[in-house]
């Protein structure tokens, strides 16, 4: 018998994602309902306070194992992974953390007979040569190890879907800009440096060109579709962990354009480095009429609205010294 969705981890919970998703989690479901973990950083002290939290890793499945007989887990979130900047430095760990995770988190969601498993993708399961907008169905040749483990995942996770009757689902995000946790270590990390740098320093060197364009998205957005898909009625959904999720696409111009609505002294220089070529691997836009039609995906926020939002939110912090 299937468990309700009652007890949930949440894998690495401090990271930029996990760390608001937990948030936004433990409002809905309970703080004592969403047990956090993540392998070495500390959480914030408000999110330390807010409910459990453990030191967990996840390629080691006796220390998730542990916490799901603890706390009789019985959905989980499967938000840690190494993304694609840092992939790069160093594609072994990439692989080790990203698949043999997810792997021990498919095996111990099995074994468990969990209620649902959510476990993330990403735009970078597209390499060069993919249409500017990205359809749902197309060829997948990532040229970033990210980009392997990330297909490697989805087809992996559907797989226990048809073999073990497994409820998992996933969404490529976009690259998501957030004010709370800055990401660790991927490709679209200019787009929320930008905004850090404009707060602080009024300029920023980008390194990415002017005319990188990518499929982005704010982080209200983000939670939105990730809680929006997890409550999805099973029966409706026709793809499981590899949902096209699209919310804006814009370039580093028109990102830099729409600051200077807000900061017009605001500068930028470009100095592009190796991951130029990782974001040219990616499409420009993202087709998400599955998503929309699946479980009625819309998102709710542009360009220039998350701009005001985001510039709000870091000049308040930077006023009180936190950034
Ligand atoms: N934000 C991620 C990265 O840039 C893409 O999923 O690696």
């Amino acid at each position: 018998m299937k468990k309700e969705m009652k007890k949930i981890l949440v894998t690495g919970s401090v990271g930029q994602i996990g760390s608001e998703l937990t948030m936004e989690l433990r409002k809905k479901y309970g703080a004592e309902n969403v047990i956090a973990t993540g392998r070495k950083t500390k959480p914030t002290a408000e999110l330390e306070a807010s409910g459990p939290f453990y030191y967990i890793d996840v390629v080691k499945k006796d220390s998730v194992e542990e916490i799901i007989k603890k706390h009789d887990i019985d959905t989980i979130y499967h938000m840690s992974a190494l993304l694609s900047a840092v992939g790069e430095k160093d594609p072994m760990l990439c692989w080790d953390v990203n698949m043999n995770g997810t792997i021990n988190i498919l095996n111990l969601a099995v074994q468990y007979e969990m209620a649902r498993v959510i476990i993330p993708s990403s735009i970078a399961v597209w390499g060069p040569g993919t249409p500017a907008i990205a359809p749902q169905e197309c060829a997948l040749k990532p040229t970033t190890m990210y980009g392997v483990t990330k297909v490697a995942g989805e087809v992996l996770a559907d797989y226990y879907v048809r073999k073990f009757g497994l409820d998992s689902r996933g969404l490529r995000y976009p690259g998501i800009i957030s004010s709370e946790t800055f990401p660790g270590g991927g490709t679209t990390d200019y787009a929320v440096a930008i905004y850090y740098e404009a707060v602080k320093n009024r300029h920023y060197t980008c390194f990415v060109r002017e005319d990188t364009k990518l499929p982005m998205m704010y982080m209200p957005d983000c939670l939105k579709s990730t809680l929006d898909l997890a409550e999805a009625d099973f029966s409706t959904l026709k793809h499981h962990n590899d949902f096209n999720v699209g919310s804006m696409s814009f370039t580093v111009r028109e990102l830099a354009d729409s600051i200077r609505k807000y900061i017009p002294e605001f500068t930028i220089n470009y100095e592009p480095d190796f991951r130029q070529a990782i974001a040219d691997s990616w499409p420009d836009a993202v087709d998400d009429s599955a998503a929309r039609s699946e479980w009625g995906w819309t998102p709710a926020w542009d360009l220039d609205t998350m701009t005001r939002d985001m510039l709000e939110k870091l000049t308040e912090k930077h006023k009180k010294g936190l950034i």
